[in-house]
């Protein structure tokens, strides 16, 4: 019963998870034993380059198979030898002539992370696109794509442009949006001048999996997609609020009620007739019985997360994660939910655990400090004479650059910077950063230390993954 076609997609999907605790590392090992393995697309400029800073060769040599003249060149004066190894990694700017680097040294990095996912093995891999993550949505799913990416998740927004986003790179045009949708965000990315086209045509159209939690925006961007775009998406996500990383607001904006329960729209969705994976409600914790009770339910698979990033190679740094299953162990892991910590202004959900930012104090002495930029969004000052200035803000930057960019330091109040506690929990980060861990309720079931192939068995069965494996192995 869980065994499936193998041009289909996965019954499966490991979640992709930011920053790097859906490391290439995870997604090869379960992509090549059966489920759709997910790479998570957050930060991977820093990551990707900082591991070769710490002298990672195979990043290199795989950064090295770059189908693009001059992005290779321009990685490697960030790198041990060239002229910028010194210095910060660049950031994303509106001038769009210095810009342009950023963006280039994404899209080197996404396809690094997704080459790497995919070697050795047939299976399918994807990457996860955090929608509030814009300034880096489009190099990140350019770089992804030109790595032969089989599926781009979508989550924490609705991805109104994707499949627009999607055609004008296989033919290699330039792409504009002001702003993207829902992201108060302008992008853009220039391409043209890549002569592109030919090497994604090569690869097959990427299936587009959107991460959504109720029936109004499936319902939506379903008639926008079949009306603007004369298509639809390959399935939909249904995350319920119980799940890890980011969720949807509740719908009175105060705290999570049934109407917000995935239980409430489920159906309605199905009945759109697409496939449906469920995410994040698990009352076994994400196993077997989970899949088989979704499955009688008429979903076509599910997507786990806290478990996979509990497991022995997911990104997260391995001290916590240990002691997370220790908490476990006595039933004493609390995770929680708060509505201000993420400068997205969406709920987050969040492990307690003593030193970390989950603790007012620790977040009180967090130093404010805006060196990464990955949830910053597009400000748009215009003079008396009409010339209008833009800016990137995020929540959570220090209160006088939100005023001195023309945001409002209010809505700095009970932010944290996401990006820097987000890398420091995959060790990405100097090891005086306050880390964050988040995690789905389910995580809360994990009572020892499991491979990523434990964690398939649990849920497929040995078999399954042993006939996976097999399958997807290249001869
Ligand atoms: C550590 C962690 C980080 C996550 N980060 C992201 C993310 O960056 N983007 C996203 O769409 N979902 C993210 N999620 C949600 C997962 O993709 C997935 O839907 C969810 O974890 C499924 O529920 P479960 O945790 O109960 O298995 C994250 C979840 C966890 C546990």
């Amino acid at each position: 019963m869980l065994l499936q076609n193998l041009s289909d997609l996965p019954r499966l999907i490991q979640a992709g998870m930011g920053a790097h605790i859906s490391s290439a590392n995870l997604a090869r090992e379960t992509s090549r034993l059966g489920a759709l393995g997910v790479v998570s697309g957050v930060g991977l400029r820093q990551i990707v380059i900082t591991q070769i800073r710490l002298g990672d060769t195979n990043a290199i040599e795989v950064a090295r198979t770059f189908p693009i003249p001059g992005y290779f060149e321009e990685l490697l004066r960030y790198c041990p030898g060239g002229d910028h190894a010194d210095r910060a990694i660049p950031m994303d700017v509106p001038d769009r002539v210095r810009g342009a680097i950023a963006k280039r040294l994404s899209t080197i990095c996404s396809y690094v992370e997704v080459r790497r996912a995919k070697a050795g093995h047939l299976g399918q891999v994807g990457i996860n696109v955090m929608w509030k993550c814009a300034l880096t949505a489009l190099p990140t799913i350019y770089g992804a794509m030109l790595a032969g990416v089989d599926a781009l998740l979508c989550g924490a927004g609705v991805p109104m442009e994707l499949p627009d986003i999607v055609r004008r790179m296989r033919t290699g045009e330039d792409l504009e949006y002001t702003p993207l949708t829902g992201t108060s965000t302008n992008v853009n990315l220039q391409i043209a001048g890549d002569n592109s086209a030919s090497v994604l045509q090569n690869h097959p159209v990427p299936r587009l999996l959107p991460i959504l939690s109720n029936y109004a925006f499936c319902k939506r961007l379903l008639d926008t997609w079949r009306q603007r775009y004369e298509c639809e998406p390959s399935a939909f996500i249904l995350e319920n609020h119980a799940a890890g990383g980011h969720n949807a607001p509740p719908r009175d904006h105060v705290a999570f009620g049934s109407s917000d329960d995935l239980e409430s729209y489920f159906d309605k969705v199905l009945r759109i007739g697409l496939p449906v994976y469920v995410a994040g409600d698990f009352p076994d914790g994400g196993t077997q019985s989970d899949m088989l009770e979704w499955l009688s339910r008429g979903a076509y698979g599910i997507q786990v997360g806290s478990r996979f990033a509990l497991c022995e190679e997911s990104g997260m740094r391995p001290d916590l994660k240990y002691e997370i299953i220790e908490q476990n162990q006595n039933d004493e892991l609390q995770v929680d939910t708060d509505m201000r910590m993420s400068p997205t202004g969406y709920p987050l959900k969040f492990v307690r655990l003593p030193g970390t930012l989950s603790e007012p104090e620790v977040r009180e002495a967090q130093r404010h400090v805006c060196n990464l930029g990955y949830l910053m969004h597009s400000h748009v000052d215009v003079d008396e004479a009409g010339n209008s200035k833009e800016s990137y803000l995020c929540a959570a930057m220090p209160p006088d650059q939100l005023q001195k960019r023309g945001g409002d330091t209010a809505d700095g109040d009970g932010r944290i910077c996401l990006c820097n506690a987000l890398l420091a929990t995959a060790g990405y980060n100097h090891a005086s950063e306050p880390v964050l861990v988040t995690l789905g309720l389910s995580g809360k079931a994990v009572k020892e230390r499991l491979t990523a192939r434990e964690v398939m068995e649990s849920i497929l069965g040995a078999e399954a993954v042993a006939k996976f494996e097999a399958q997807l192995s290249v001869k």
